[in-house]
């Protein structure tokens, strides 16, 4: 359902674009957005790579609202891997101190958005104070009944799955024998994810032209449709979603059926 009148949504679209032709009936309940091309941003204009981080924040705030408003239920964004320590230490201590400083700012607006901020990922690596902003975020906006946003915070598919298989194999041994293999059903399995309890993506969106899913929901995404766009991240806006939201309104989703 939209929240609001799609003039309001996209208030100037492109010429090329027509937000009215926007089906409300099939707006993807769940988007998951690989944000990609900082970096390239920055080096394009010669500034350094947390600059082009910063310049990204603004493409979350506006992917937010969009989504929101146009009735998605749940957005998650790729913000931190658990790759991305590898990157220089200046940058992964800028990394960190923008997730803090932009959740306790953006936190009273969300709110009032009705929007849910919660984390995948193991957030037990972070520097307290991030790990602090992302818990108060949680805290203030768990009761909201809007659009759920996940960020994904040192995050890794890979390690996500490894977590859900020892969880099933504690609860295994925990059992003293009593189980069986076959009884490990996927249900069980999800219920150890980061994701349990929410529906799997119908729409990845990565930008900057790159076609990998880079270790991100990688069980959850068995049937969600691709959109990749060379669009560098901080140049996303809301009518970069809306090409994106047509698009996949345009897919013809069989889920390995026919029709
Ligand atoms: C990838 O671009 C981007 C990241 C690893 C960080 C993304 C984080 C943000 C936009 C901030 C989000 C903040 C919150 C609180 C949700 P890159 O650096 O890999 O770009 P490149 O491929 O051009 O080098």
């Amino acid at each position: 359902m939209f929240h609001k009148a799609l003039t309001d949504i996209f208030p100037d679209p492109p010429t090329d674009l027509d937000p009215e032709a926007l089906d409300e009936a099939r707006v993807p309940e769940h988007i998951a957005v690989i944000m990609d091309g900082n970096g390239r941003w920055a080096k394009k204009r010669a500034l350094n790579r947390l600059r082009g981080h910063k310049a990204g924040i603004e493409a979350v705030r506006e992917t937010i609202r969009c989504a929101s408003d146009a009735g998605v239920r749940y957005l998650t964004v790729y913000a931190f891997s658990t790759e991305n320590w590898k990157r220089p230490d200046d940058e992964v201590v800028g990394l960190m101190n923008l997730f803090a400083k932009t959740m306790l700012a953006e936190v009273d607006g969300l709110d009032e958005e009705n929007v849910r901020v919660r984390t995948i990922g193991d957030l037990s690596l972070l520097p307290e104070d991030t790990r602090a902003a992302f818990g108060r975020a949680w805290d203030q906006t768990c009761g909201n009944t809007g659009m759920t946003l996940n960020v994904a915070v040192n995050y890794g598919s890979r390690e996500e799955i490894m977590r859900a298989v020892r969880a099933v194999a504690d609860a295994a041994v925990a059992a003293a024998g009593r189980g069986e293999a076959r009884d490990v059903t996927p249900e069980l399995f999800e219920r150890g994810l980061y994701t349990a309890g929410i529906p799997d993506p119908d729409l990845v969106i990565r930008t900057s032209g790159e076609h990998r899913i880079s270790n991100f929901l990688l069980w959850q995404v068995a049937y969600a449709e691709f959109y990749v766009t060379d669009v560098l991240w901080p140049d996303f806006d809301r009518y970069e979603l809306l090409r994106a939201l047509l698009d996949f309104q345009h897919r013809d989703r069989r889920f390995g059926g026919v029709r």
